[in-house]
This record gives structure tokens, C-alpha cells and sequence, in this order.
């Protein structure tokens, strides 16, 4: 798998569907509402009548419907306590790589006609955005709120050296204890390249006064790169590729291959790639184990 574009997630809504298992990432969703909040409340208190609100990497299930209610509901909040008579309408642009289950988010969508309900709902409207977010995805100055969670630390592709030299980092799948140092660094600098990028693009879309609220998966430490948080839970998964090599299920070859187009920064790492776009400090972190 060389481009991320071959990342998706499990389509439909069966037992081993996404949509089904990703309760931790709802999770991350409702612990960040006040800071939906209050980024709302920021945008709503600068635009017109019209916000554009985009979710960047959606997926498929519930979780990208909760999203669309969050922000209805926070408008809704905010324009009943600012007595605000506007008539504030959203339009909201769901973003996720072309291979994303988009048939079943619109046909949820119709199910769950009337998201948020009641009279005060502002009256919104919903299109789906296939494409990659480390590219150009609106026109100049249109977006007046970006929102991403759980998706940033995929990376847009594999390192490309170590997708050339397919044996630097045998039997891994991501960093783990027998990485090289020098695999480490591609996987740092393809964070580096790809996170300078997205934001480049975003400040271009962002409208002035525009918000950004993007929730991802980090390092709580700086040197840990392969004990704790994820790069744990893929050195299971690789353990459990090499015990399947051993007993010749898996051609070696292939494990040896494969590396997961990801990086989990720490806050360190984020901080320098974000501060020269930042108006606003970075307000939190999220850890797979919250
Ligand atoms: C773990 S899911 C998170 C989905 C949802 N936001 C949630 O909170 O449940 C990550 C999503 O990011 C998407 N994704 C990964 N790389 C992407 C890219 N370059 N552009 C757009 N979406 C991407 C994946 O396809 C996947 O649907």
C-alpha cells in the first residue's frame, strides 16, 4: 500500500464495520465540545448569515452525523443566548479519500432527517466532499470552521524510501523496538511535509476570523516513540504478522514490505509545525488511551 489514498475504513454498518466499532473516537468528539463551542461562538460572533463548516475525515456511522448535530447544536445554543435573529444557515461539506462509504453517510442522513430537531434548528445542508486533504479541497477565503478528528495522524503516503527499500524496517508495520533511527526520521519528516502542507492549504480556505478545531492522535512523550500510546498497539499487531510468517501463513516478504502510512507527533513536534499559523494556543491532546 504505497498511497494513502489506500486507507479507508470498514464500509456499512455490520459487526466489523467502522461505524460499529468507534465508540473511543466518539469519545474524542464529545470531550471536545466546548471547544466546538466556543469556536463557534467566535466564528458566529464575525460572519453573516451563511457558515461553512467542513469535517475533514468524516468516515462512515454514526460518528459523522454527531458531528453535524454538535454543530447544530452549538449554533443553536449560541443564537438563543446572544438573542441572535440572523437566521443563521449551514452548510456543511463532509470530507473523507474517495473510498470512503459516502452511500451509506447519505442514506444515515436521511434517516436521521432533522438532526438536533426542534424549531430552533438552523435550517442546514449537506454535501459530501470525496477527496485528499493534503490537497487543495476549497475555493480561497469560503470555510469559516474546519473540523478533523481521529483522522490527521494518517500520513498522505508512505515515506517514499522506505517504500523504495522495502527491508529497512523488517518485521514492522509502523515504529516499533527494532526500527532504525533512520527509519524514525523518514516517518518524522513525512509528518513534517505533510502537516506544514495541510495547514498551508487550510490557512488559504480558512476565511478571516475562521476557526479550526482538529483533534488527533499524539505522543504524550517526546522520546517514546515506540513504548506507549499507539506505536504499542502496533507492535502487536506486527508481533502477531511475524508469529503468522513463522508458521507460514504470511510470506515474509510481504510483513517486511508493508509499513502504515501514520505518525503520531507529540505536542513538541505539533507546536513547531503549527506555530508560525497560529493565532490561537493549541488547547489540548487527546491519548488512544483516554
Ligand atoms: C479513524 S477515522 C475517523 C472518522 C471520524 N472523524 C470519527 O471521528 O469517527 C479516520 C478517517 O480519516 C480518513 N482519512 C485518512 N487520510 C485522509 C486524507 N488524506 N484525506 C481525507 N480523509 C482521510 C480515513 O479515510 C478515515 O475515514
Amino acid at each position: 500500500m504505497e498511497e494513502a489514498s489506500g486507507v479507508r475504513m470498514a464500509p456499512g454498518n455490520g459487526e466489523n464495520s467502522y461505524a460499529t466499532n468507534s465508540r473511543l473516537q466518539e469519545k474524542a468528539i464529545l470531550e471536545t465540545r466546548p471547544v466546538l463551542s466556543k469556536a463557534i461562538e467566535e466564528v458566529l460572533s464575525t460572519c453573516d448569515s451563511t457558515m461553512v463548516v467542513a469535517d475533514l475525515g468524516c468516515s462512515s456511522g454514526p460518528n459523522t452525523l454527531l458531528v453535524v448535530s454538535e454543530v447544530i447544536g452549538a449554533i443553536r445554543a449560541y443564537t438563543k443566548k446572544a438573542d441572535d435573529a440572523r437566521g443563521v444557515e449551514v452548510q456543511f461539506f463532509l470530507n473523507d479519500l474517495p473510498g470512503n462509504d459516502f452511500n451509506f453517510v447519505f442514506r444515515s442522513l436521511e434517516y436521521y432527517h432533522n438532526l438536533g430537531g426542534g424549531k430552533d434548528t438552523p435550517p442546514y445542508y449537506v454535501a459530501g466532499l470525496p477527496g485528499s486533504y493534503y490537497q487543495k479541497l476549497f475555493p480561497r477565503r469560503s470555510v469559516h470552521l474546519f473540523h478533523s478528528s481521529y483522522s490527521l495522524m494518517w500520513r498522505s503516503k508512505i515515506p517514499p524510501e522506505l517504500s523504495s527499500c522495502t527491508h529497512l524496517n523488517e518485521g514492522n508495520i509502523y515504529i516499533g523496538k527494532t526500527t532504525p533511527p533512520i527509519v524514525i526520521k523518514m516517518f518524522q519528516e513525512q509528518f513534517q511535509k505533510d502537516f506544514e502542507l495541510f495547514l498551508t492549504l487550510r490557512s488559504r480556505e480558512l476565511v478571516n476570523g475562521g476557526r479550526m478545531l482538529l483533534t488527533f492522535l499524539g505522543r504524550k512523550s517526546e522520546e517514546m516513540l515506540m513504548h506507549g500510546d499507539v506505536a504499542t498497539a502496533f507492535e502487536w499487531v506486527s508481533i502477531s504478522l511475524q508469529s503468522l510468517v513463522q508458521k507460514g501463513r504470511v510470506e515474509k516478504e510481504k510483513l517486511d514490505s508493508f509499513n502504515l502510512p501514520y505518525y503520531a507527533p507529540s505536542v513538541k513536534e505539533m507546536t513547531r509545525k503549527t506555530i508560525r499559523y497560529l493565532t490561537v494556543p493549541i488547547v489540548g491532546q487527546t491519548s488512544p488511551s483516554a
